[in-house]
């Protein structure tokens, strides 16, 4: 640990930095990384600036230096690169990481793959070592908030390490109910990993209460009381007290929406427009991933083709897939199985200047994502499941005229938020999803601005400063520090769910949170 003590900073800990780097013959390069966790959280640190602690995309050791300071200067926080090499890499993140706790907290234990050991010893030596970096990295007064279900374990590691900062965890995927829970060979291991933070927070009131509901049978020794009127769980386990709540992550609503007036995305959004003159636009955006259930929407794209002739000629599907964990067999699997569909339900259905799915697989960069975002119709959200799913409430930051319609999953935890303005389907069902595709088709603008206004007054109140700054005012209210508490008194309210806060306090909140 540093010994010169500075203001206190927040550190943040993922797996991923917010860009990987790339080289380039002897140049080294840095895009921005993709994922949910990543758009939510950039512009969070960006405004408190801080330092983001994490794997930088590359096993080479190369001299990241200017990258690194090219990047602090743009942001305004810095970086920290944790190293790992292929092995450890391997092991923890496609092995442990994605092949045992995605799919199994994703409701998906039949992906599992419970029997490779090598997988679970690998995890909790890179926590460790994510745990040293934060250890080099950090002054006693930092608080250190770690993300994601990579990285569990590095509280308790952090412990171990004799840090006495505060520590949080923010779990970004749904947290599974007991009976998928307790399959994990590990799972009172990552019970007591978990009860190590001083706040755990979750995505959904639903996942914090699986969670509790394992620690209640599995922790004999922890005693778990709610305290209902702020939404909170406390759990005691001898002399460590643990609170969990949930704290739905929002997107940076008023920065969604003013790239997406920028003259580059309108002109983008008018060219994909007049490629596709007369016909409304279906838009899919999903990671290359079993969880975004891609192929159930393609066939209930091909259902609503088949129910209802009056789409043919009139509608298009775009699917933007955008490449992910590639070296995990299944993944590669399912790029083949998307495209044999693509394929075929094209097959079936092109006629002369009308072929029904275009399909697109690569990383977009924010304004071509916009610009597509803006010109379609409707927007597609089918996932089995999903911690969240920012995708969905990008798109409806971006149709400021309100014309558009948000076809969600049930299974998404956006669909808490957005229950009243979106149209809700059971992606399992092709039938749900067809009749729902021609139900958008068929609204008209005044009922779709009335159902769009709605997901947009929820998305743009509850945007992600509103979600850092519940998430710190909870760890604040329930850590004794003397720091925080001067800033309490005036900071009323911002408790997930019971509070009212509006927008713009929740932002000029946040930076008082952290001292600046
Ligand atoms: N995204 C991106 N590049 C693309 C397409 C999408 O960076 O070409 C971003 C998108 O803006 C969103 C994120 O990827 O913020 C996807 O987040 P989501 O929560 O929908 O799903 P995740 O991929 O995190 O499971
Ligand atoms: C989800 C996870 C993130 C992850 C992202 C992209 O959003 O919650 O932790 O970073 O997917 O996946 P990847 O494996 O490429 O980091």
């Amino acid at each position: 640990m540093k010994r010169n003590q500075v203001n206190s900073r927040l550190v943040l800990v993922s797996n991923r930095l917010p860009f990987t780097v790339i080289k380039s013959g002897s140049e080294v390069k840095i895009r921005p990384s993709t994922g949910g966790l990543i758009t939510a959280i950039n512009p969070v640190l960006s405004k408190s600036g801080g330092l983001w602690v994490g794997w930088p995309g590359i096993f080479e050791q190369l001299d990241f230096d200017d990258a690194f300071t090219h990047w602090q200067k743009s942001t305004g926080y810095k970086v920290q690169s944790v190293s790992l090499d292929k092995d450890e890499h391997d092991n923890f993140y496609h092995g442990f990481s994605n092949e045992i706790l995605w799919p199994l907290f994703h409701d998906l234990q039949s992906r599992c793959n419970f029997f490779n050991t090598d997988y679970w010893t690998s995890y909790i030596s890179v926590n460790r070592k994510f745990a040293e970096v934060v250890e080099q990295s950090i002054f006693p007064n930092d608080r250190i908030w770690v993300h994601d279900y990579q990285l569990i374990n590095v509280g308790q590691e952090l412990k171990k390490l004799k840090i006495k900062s505060k520590i949080a965890f923010f779990l970004h995927i749904p947290f599974p109910p007991p009976d998928i829970f307790f399959k994990l060979p590990w799972r009172e291991n990552i019970l007591n990993a978990l009860l190590e933070y001083d706040l755990i927070g979750f995505q959904t009131y639903h996942d914090k209460n699986n969670f509790i509901q394992c620690v209640r049978i599995l922790i004999k020794q922890a005693h778990c009381s709610s305290l209902r009127k702020e939404k909170v769980t406390k759990i005691q386990k001898s002399s460590k007290q643990t609170i969990a709540s949930h704290f739905p992550i929002g997107i940076d609503y008023r920065g969604f929406v003013s790239d997406s007036l920028q003259s580059e995305v309108l002109k983008q959004a008018k060219d994909i427009r007049e490629s596709f003159l007369n016909r409304q636009i279906i838009l899919g955006v999903d990671r290359l991933d079993y969880t975004k259930g891609i192929t159930c929407k393609l066939e209930a794209f091909r259902k609503a083709l088949k129910l209802f002739p009056q789409l043919h000629q009139k509608i298009i599907l775009i699917q933007i897939l955008v490449p992910s964990r590639k070296d995990i067999p299944e993944y590669r699997l399912m790029k083949s199985e998307i495209e044999r569909l693509v394929s075929e339900i094209n097959g079936e259905f092109t006629k002369p200047g009308w072929v029904p799915i275009n399909y697109i697989f690569n990383t977009l960069n924010r304004s071509e994502l916009l610009a597509y975002y803006r010109a379609a119709d409707i927007a597609l959200v089918t996932p089995l499941k999903d911690g969240m799913n920012l995708v969905a409430k990008e798109y409806c930051a971006t149709k400021t005229d309100g014309n558009g319609v948000l076809i969600l999953s049930e299974f998404a935890g956006a669909a808490d938020q957005s229950h009243l303005g979106a149209l809700l389907v059971n992606p399992y069902s092709i039938e749900d999803v067809a009749n729902k595709i021609y139900v958008a088709f068929v609204m008209n603008k005044t009922e779709r601005q009335a159902y769009m206004r709605k997901i947009q007054k929820a998305v743009k109140r509850y945007d992600v400063f509103w979600w850092a700054n519940s998430f710190l005012k909870t760890w604040e209210t329930y850590s004794c520090d003397s720091k925080l508490k001067l800033i309490e008194n005036k900071t009323k309210n911002l408790i997930p769910n019971t509070s009212n806060t509006n927008n713009n306090s929740s932002s000029k909140m946040f930076i008082k949170l952290l001292g600046k």
